[in-house]
């Protein structure tokens, strides 16, 4: 018997969900011409554990744990890498998504009739009935609406996480995806040069069986970082990017602090500049563990309030090469707005490099 088919589950915390997704698999599968790969980024709950266990029972189970990596589309990219079967799908591991659906899907690609077969939320005769949050299919339409008009590829889903296609079209794409985010199939589909031909299968969105959504917050972040990162993250870095936005949102709620010091409450300017000061450091550390280093957040208090401390001295760290630089360019006769932005410049690429170094380590 050959191996016809390579499902991918991406996974974080997904332990109980495993075991009967297998057996769910096999009854739509059969028994034998497919392999599970667990990609697992080293979840808390075990799942990796519990994957390894069940690969030593049954050889059509495979596990790969990565330590220090996350996110959905590099998991899905190591997938791809990481099989020898001619077709691979892409699922999610808590139940969302109906393995029965694999049978059509790989007919559509192994017919010939699709490059892509995408089991759609949204084509006719779908329903995400169960969606726990309305909110969310809002958001989910309004992107899906965004995502077709920047890739010009006509789908009802493009951010569906369940998708198959031959190994190798994925594989002559990889070098080139983005990989950051959940949006792999968006990144695959306006990555080819060719437009892929893609054949939505209806799907009912199932309700997740055991543990809970990652994807929930900052979901429309990842979107937009993922489209950022196409755009321009040859030039700037995303991450950077971000950091610096965060950054230039932090002097708003320095000056913002400052004020309420200075004409509010009457305190001393010095005062008022180290409140206002710390004060932008807590929200830039903030907003930088909730957006830029979203994949390493920092969540319990105590690695919240080690991250913090370090934060802050980082910070200091990159004010005083800011202020060397632009007083040492000053003196030399360049122009002060000019000696003032490359001062920023530089304190901000140390901030950056000190804090992904030592505050959000992987
Ligand atoms: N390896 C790995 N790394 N797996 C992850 C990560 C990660 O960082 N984040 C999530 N996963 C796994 C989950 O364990 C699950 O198997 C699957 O990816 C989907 O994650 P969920 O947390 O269940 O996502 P969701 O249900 O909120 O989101 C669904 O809708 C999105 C579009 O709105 C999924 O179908 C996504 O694939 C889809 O893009
Ligand atoms: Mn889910």
């Amino acid at each position: 018997m050959t191996l016809d088919l390579t499902i991918i589950l991406p996974t974080l915390n997904e332990r109980d969900n495993l075991a009967p997704l297998v057996e769910r698999i096999e009854e739509a599968l059969g028994g034998e011409g497919w392999e599970v790969l667990v990609v697992d980024d080293n979840s808390a709950d075990g799942t990796a554990e519990e994957a390894r266990r069940m690969a030593r029972a049954d050889s059509r189970i495979r596990v790969i744990q990565r330590i220090g990596r996350r996110g959905l589309s590099s998991a899905a990219i190591e997938g791809f890498c990481a099989t020898a079967a001619p077709f691979v799908a892409v699922m999610d591991a808590d139940h969302q998504h109906d393995p029965a659906l694999l049978v059509p899907m790989l007919e559509a690609v192994n017919s010939g009739e699709a490059d892509v077969a995408v089991a759609s939320r949204f084509a006719e005769g779908a329903s995400t009935a169960e969606w726990a949050q309305p909110e969310r299919e809002k958001l989910s339409g309004v992107a899906n609406t965004l995502a077709r008009k920047l890739t010009g590829v006509d789908l009802t889903d493009p951010m569906s996480g369940y998708f198959l296609l031959r190994t190798e079209t994925a594989l002559a794409l990889v070098p080139r995806l983005s990989g950051i985010g959940f949006k792999i199939l968006l990144d695959l589909l306006s990555t080819s040069e060719k437009p892929l031909r893609v054949k939505d299968i209806p799907m009912i969105f199932a309700a997740r069986r055991a543990g809970e959504s990652k994807l929930d917050r900052a979901i429309a972040v990842d979107f937009l970082a993922g489209l950022y990162d196409k755009a321009f993250g040859n030039i700037i870095p995303t991450r950077f990017a971000l950091f610096g936005t965060v950054g230039a949102l932090g002097v708003g709620v320095h000056l913002a602090i400052l004020y309420l010091c200075l004409f509010l409450v009457g305190a001393h300017f010095a005062w008022g500049q180290a409140i206002a000061t710390l004060g932008a450091m807590t929200f830039n550390f903030w907003l930088n563990n909730f957006l830029t280093y979203r994949d390493r957040r920092l969540e319990t208090a105590g690695k919240l309030l080690r991250g913090w401390a370090s934060f802050v001295v980082a910070c200091s760290v990159g004010a005083v090469a800011n202020v060397a630089i632009a007083a040492l360019l000053f003196e030399r006769g360049v122009p002060s707005l000019l000696a003032a932005l490359v001062g920023i410049a530089i304190g901000s690429v140390w901030n950056y490099a000190l804090s992904s170094r030592f505050v959000w380590a992987r």
